[in-house]
Formats: structure tokens, C-alpha cells, sequence
């Protein structure tokens, strides 16, 4: 399986999921998510990953002036929460029908908007540069390390210098990625984390999580 035909897959499987039960393949704590909860669920992962990380994330920029990148936005669940604190948020996904709900999720936050994207990189955005980039529970999904190195890239094109990307990978070794899997994204060790960063143009300033799933990164743009 080569990559293009791997991004053909993940379009497929997410618009799948999206269809059968796109808030429970987003965050499978439940699988009767009411709109209320469903955003308070985002506001929870904004409080632990974004409000309590405001120094290193706005560097003494007024948050309201502040442009924010989302990668893998799926049902606007986070990004809404974004919304609520940044000036302007733009998110991206893969998939159609992810963005289709998210624009609804959002119908009501006229400073955010998100975009379908190619799966691979942010050039649906241009050039419009961004102060600080986020992503959750989505490159944990993503099982080629080439994308995920595409999208760091990208960040890097896009972020103000000194600016922050912060993002989760999986972390845990036991995780077997396979090509055709779109569930089971590839793991990090924290020296690939570091290399990653470097390769991209990033200081990799703080790791957290190394193991775990829930391995966080905070790579700032040198
Ligand atoms: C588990 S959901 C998380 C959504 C959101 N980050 C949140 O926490 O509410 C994963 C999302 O990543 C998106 N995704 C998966 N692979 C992607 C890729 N290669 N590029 C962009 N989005 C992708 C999926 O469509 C899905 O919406």
C-alpha cells in the first residue's frame, strides 16, 4: 500500500465512522453523546492541555489576538472550545463528513472555521501564519510516520517563529501499526520525538507521556 492509497483509506474509514457514529469515534468515553456534553468534553481537554499551558502557548500575546491551527478538528468538539478563548481558530480533517458536522458544532462561533484538508498537509490553509498549533487523539490514528512527519512540516511553514506546536502521538511500544489500519496509529519512542523535532526545524523543548498513549509533545518552532 503505498501513501496515497493510505490517505484514500483514512478519508474512507473517518467519513465511515463519521456516518455511523461520528461523536462516539471522536471520543469513545459514550456513544450517546447530547450536544451539551459533547462540548463539555472539549472544554475539559482545553482546560487540562491549553489552560493550564497559556505561557508557553501565548508567550504574552493577548489570547484574543492570537491565530490557532487544529489539526484533525473531526466534530468541532475542541475546537469550539478553542473558539471560546482564541480570536481566530481554523481547523482541518480528512474527512468530509467530520467537517460537515464540526461546521455545525460551530455554526454559532463566527472566529472559527474549518476546511477538509488532503490529509497529509495544510496548503487548504495558504500561507495565513498561525501563533500556536494544537492537535489531540489524531496523529495516535495515523499509521505512517512519512504523514505525520508531513504534517510537522507544514506546522513549521505556518507558525510564527518561536511559536508552539503542541501535539499528541502514541506513545505505547506494544502498538503494531499496520498500512491498512486507520485505528492503530505509529508509535513514537521519545528519541524518534526528539529526531522528529529536528528534522522539522523544532526544539523539543518538553515531552510528556513517553510509553503511554497519551504522549505529549511541545515542539517550538526555533
Ligand atoms: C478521534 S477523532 C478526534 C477529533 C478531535 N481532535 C477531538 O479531539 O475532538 C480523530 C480525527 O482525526 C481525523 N483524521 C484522521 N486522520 C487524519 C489525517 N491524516 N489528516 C487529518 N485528519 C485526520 C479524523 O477524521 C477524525 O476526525
Amino acid at each position: 500500500m503505498n501513501t496515497r492509497e493510505q490517505i484514500e483509506q483514512m478519508r474512507r474509514d473517518w467519513d465511515e465512522r463519521a456516518r455511523e457514529n461520528a461523536r462516539y469515534y471522536v471520543n469513545t468515553e459514550r456513544d450517546d453523546w447530547t450536544d451539551q456534553e459533547f462540548f463539555a468534553s472539549g472544554e475539559r481537554t482545553v482546560a487540562e492541555e491549553v489552560l493550564t499551558d497559556m505561557t508557553n502557548i501565548c508567550q504574552g500575546k493577548d489570547p484574543k489576538q492570537m491565530t490557532v491551527l487544529e489539526i484533525g478538528c473531526g466534530a468541532g468538539r475542541v475546537t469550539r472550545a478553542l473558539a471560546g478563548l482564541f480570536g481566530q481558530v481554523r481547523g482541518v480533517d480528512i474527512s468530509a463528513e467530520m467537517i460537515e458536522r464540526a461546521r455545525r458544532a460551530l455554526a454559532d462561533c463566527p472566529n472559527a472555521q474549518v476546511f477538509q484538508n488532503n490529509g497529509t498537509d495544510l496548503s487548504v490553509l495558504g500561507g495565513v501564519p498561525v501563533d500556536f498549533a494544537f492537535s489531540t487523539i489524531v496523529f495516535q490514528h495515523i499509521p505512517s510516520r512519512e504523514v505525520i512527519e508531513t504534517y510537522v512540516r507544514d506546522v513549521h511553514r505556518l507558525l510564527r517563529p518561536g511559536g508552539l506546536f503542541k501535539f499528541q502521538v502514541q506513545g505505547d511500544p506494544s502498538i503494531e501499526a499496520r498500512p491498512d489500519d486507520t485505528w492503530l496509529g505509529v508509535s513514537y519512542s521519545d528519541a524518534q520525538a526528539v529526531e522528529l523535532a529536528e528534522k522539522c526545524g523544532f526544539e523539543p523543548r518538553h515531552r510528556h507521556g513517553q510509553g503511554n498513549q497519551y504522549f505529549w509533545l511541545w515542539f517550538f518552532k526555533k
